[in-house]
């Protein structure tokens, strides 16, 4: 365990942490962890077993009722819910309109934090989150916060859902992407916030081979 590294990149919605996190996972030969997904995975949980995910004891009881198991697949984890395995289905807009309340849950936070450490022993990771500097490794000396003005944000998002034949339009992904920014950033538990020793980085008008480039630089120094 002790050459595992643990690379935190945090940030809020559309702010570029997946591709960056893992365009640097491959370079390095690291796992990359999507935490997000597994908040997405409780919410989608509770959803499919027809809870009311504005009910967290609910919520609670669905997560710890599925069993949960996780795998490495292609240099990501992957996780099981009661066998199956959802991806796109963690995209969908149900899941995505609910996440943030269901993340903003204490008990679902300590249960995602708890198995997200836990991941540390398939290897190094590069992991993306919102807390991960914060509260999953933050004794993690390689710590970054991605940023993005919120209109570069929203484009992204939007061109993104449209490629994924989303018919969405522009000023409702811009104010959804508020909403959840907002959420995330005043929750009670582990808010958005940056990292004691982060590097900032304002990916605006960088591109994305620069922002590689600038994580790798400042874990190899
Ligand atoms: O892709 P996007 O950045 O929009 O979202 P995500 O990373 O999939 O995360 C979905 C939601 O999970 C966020 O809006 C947060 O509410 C929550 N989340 C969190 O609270 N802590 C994390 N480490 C990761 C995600």
């Amino acid at each position: 365990m002790d050459n595992v590294k643990t690379i935190a990149i945090d940030g809020p919605s559309a702010s570029g942490k997946s591709t960056v996190s893992k365009g640097v996972a491959k370079e390095l030969g690291f796992t990359y962890v999507d935490s997000g997904a597994l908040y997405r995975g409780v919410t989608w949980q509770a959803l499919r077993k027809g809870v009311d995910t504005k009910d967290p004891e609910a919520v609670i009881d669905s997560m710890y009722d599925a069993d949960w198991d996780f795998f490495v697949q292609d240099g990501a984890t992957v996780f099981s819910i009661d066998g199956d395995v959802p991806v796109q289905e963690l995209r969908e807009k149900d899941v995505r309109e609910s996440v943030a309340n269901v993340a903003a849950i204490p008990e679902v936070r300590k249960f995602v934090v708890e198995n997200l450490q836990s991941l540390a022993n398939f290897g190094s990771l590069v992991m993306e989150g919102r807390d991960i500097g914060t509260v999953v490794f933050p004794d993690s000396p390689y710590k970054f916060y991605l940023d993005a003005d919120p209109e570069e944000r929203a484009m992204r998002r939007y061109r993104e859902l449209v490629s994924a034949g989303e018919d969405e339009k522009a000023h409702e992904v811009m104010e959804s992407l508020k909403k959840r920014d907002k959420i995330d950033s005043t929750r009670k538990t582990d808010p958005l916030v940056v990292a004691p020793g982060a590097l900032v980085i304002d990916s605006t008008s960088m591109t994305l081979e620069d922002v590689i480039r600038t994580v790798i630089d400042a874990v190899m120094r």
